[in-house]
């Protein structure tokens, strides 16, 4: 007799089996969702409310009741929206047990660690009760988008809810959309420009590129203009011939011919001087060029793959870097995200370094506590993930969660200082001929009331009464506000 859980997961193989192989889920054809909560009136809402756009729903109160529905065969969702506080489980548990299925929690809490917590045990979003409608129809086809990507992309992601081997930690829909991309292009010979601050993961995405090509077995060569003084970049790149220069002692092959037939990863290309950039124009065009110093032509095949953490537009602008080789390396390009902007990473990342770095150091670490999670999710990370890595790397060897608490808490405070400057800067270099007080006044006034109305919102679990009592406004003058500045729920 088979168990409830093999009986569950026999249940679950049908609806994989639908997915992948003739995929039910073809253009036009209806989504499936499994929605557990215990709420009757919410189940009505729910079905009446999705069936007329395309949903078909099956309900159930708890999950025990819902893995009976999925055993029996009597729900195949494509997507599982459930209610924490009707669920009766953790869910943690509920995750693990839709394995590749996304989870979406619409909770009546909207207690900031709920969401946190919801997040850390591998649901794909949080929404809050009273749900929008059109909100929910675009999560979950954001989930489902997720999940084809995941089911793709299987070899190379470490996402949070299944680790693997691998080293790219990522499950938010922006990173999962970069994935998708780099995994498209990494056949096409074509050039690609990653832009993205620094420490956000350009060289793994680089990597990723290259290892998922036909050419994965030829060299992968990686440069980086930066930290090379200029004169010298151009003999690195290109090579040099005995006496071109004061040092150049022999004939040298630079690393384009080393990447022969593989990838050349420019890093930092902004660094880049003109007369290095003539040369590398002429390359992207006919993949010809001439060693420092030589008259003969050389030919290359190589795949260009080029990183800044600049904005080249502004580098144009100003002269310093060429147009031409801008849309010539800018054939394919990926912005990535900083991480302040896909927080929900950040809690797998952490737990991803903790693993790491225990692992390394030989020492053993506790779990990172929750409060000091919290509060990596809400901290900016102006040094993104390698930040993060360094801080989880402290956290390792000398284990003061104290100390990283009390640092990271008073960087955020000092932020919004910073922030206000940072306003008057770009005020000036907006109007650098007449300073209107008034308006900046306006404006540094606007960026502190949104500030704390976040501050107070977050404070209150989003309980706009509220939070309207205690900034002293009236509810509708709130309401307005939040309108105006566009304030949304956000986990952090
Ligand atoms: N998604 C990720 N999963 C795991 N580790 C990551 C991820 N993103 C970044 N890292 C780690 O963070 C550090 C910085 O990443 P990386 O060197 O790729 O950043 P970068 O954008 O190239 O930065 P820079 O502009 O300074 O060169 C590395 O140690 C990298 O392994
Ligand atoms: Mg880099």
């Amino acid at each position: 007799m088979l168990s409830l859980g093999e009986n569950f997961n026999a249940g679950y193989e049908a609806v994989s089996r639908t997915k992948t192989g003739t995929d039910s889920r073809a253009a036009g054809s209806r989504t499936r969702l499994l929605v557990v909560d215990d709420e009757k009136h919410f189940q009505n809402f729910l079905t009446r409310g999705l069936g007329s756009a395309g949903f078909d729903l099956v309900c159930a109160n708890h999950w025990a009741e819902a893995r009976q529905l999925l055993a029996n065969g009597q729900a195949f969702p494509d997507v599982v929206v459930v209610e924490p506080l009707a669920a009766q489980i953790d869910l943690r548990q509920i995750c693990a047990d839709c394995r590749s299925t996304p989870v979406v929690v619409l909770s009546a809490s909207r207690d900031p660690q709920s969401i946190v917590r919801a997040i850390r045990s591998g649901a794909l979003d949080y929404l809050c009760k009273p749900v929008d409608l059109k909100r929910l129809e675009q999560v979950v086809g954001e989930a489902l988008k997720a999940e084809r990507l995941e089911r793709r992309a299987e070899p190379v992601r470490t996402p949070a809810r299944s680790r693997n081997q691998s080293q790219f930690v990522f499950c938010s829909p922006k990173m999962k959309q970069i994935e998708q991309v780099a995994l498209q292009i990494a056949n096409a010979r074509v050039p690609v420009l990653i832009q993205g601050e620094s420490g956000v993961g350009k060289d793994i995405i680089a990597r990723i590129i290259h290892s998922h090509s036909k050419i994965a077995n030829k060299p992968f060569v990686k440069v980086n203009c930066a930290a090379l003084p200029s004169e010298l970049t151009e003999s690195e790149l290109f090579g040099c011939q005995r006496g071109a220069f004061t040092g150049a002692l022999a004939d040298r092959p630079g690393k384009f011919e080393f990447a022969n037939g593989g990838t050349i990863f420019l890093d930092e290309i902004g660094e880049f001087s003109p007369s290095v950039q003539a040369k590398l124009l002429q390359v992207l065009q006919d993949g010809r060029f001439t060693r420092l110093g030589s008259n003969n032509e050389m030919r290359v095949d190589v795949r260009i793959v080029a990183a800044t953490n600049r904005k080249l537009e502004d580098a144009i602008s100003n002269g310093t870097f060429r147009e031409d080789l801008y849309y010539r390396l800018n054939v394919v390009s990926i912005d990535v995200p900083p991480l302040r902007e896909r927080r929900e990473e950040i809690p797998s990342l952490a737990d991803y370094f903790l693993t790491k770095y225990t692992a390394e150091y030989r020492t053993p670490a506790e779990p990172i506590p929750p409060d000091l999670m919290e509060l990596f999710i809400t901290f900016h990370w102006p040094g993104n993930v390698r930040e993060l890595e360094n801080v989880v790397r402290r956290y390792v060897v000398l284990q003061d969660a104290e100390g990283i608490r009390a640092e990271l808490e008073s960087r955020l405070s000092k932020q919004m200082g910073g922030q206000i400057e940072a306003l008057a800067e770009s005020y000036l270099h907006e109007n650098p001929e007449s300073v209107d007080l008034k308006e900046v006044s306006r404006r540094a006034a606007f960026m502190v009331e949104k500030s704390m109305i976040i501050k107070t919102l977050r404070n209150t679990s989003w309980n706009k009464w509220r939070a309207a009592k205690e900034l002293k406004v009236s509810y509708k003058t709130l309401l307005t506000k939040i309108e105006q500045y566009d304030i949304k729920p956000r986990p952090y």
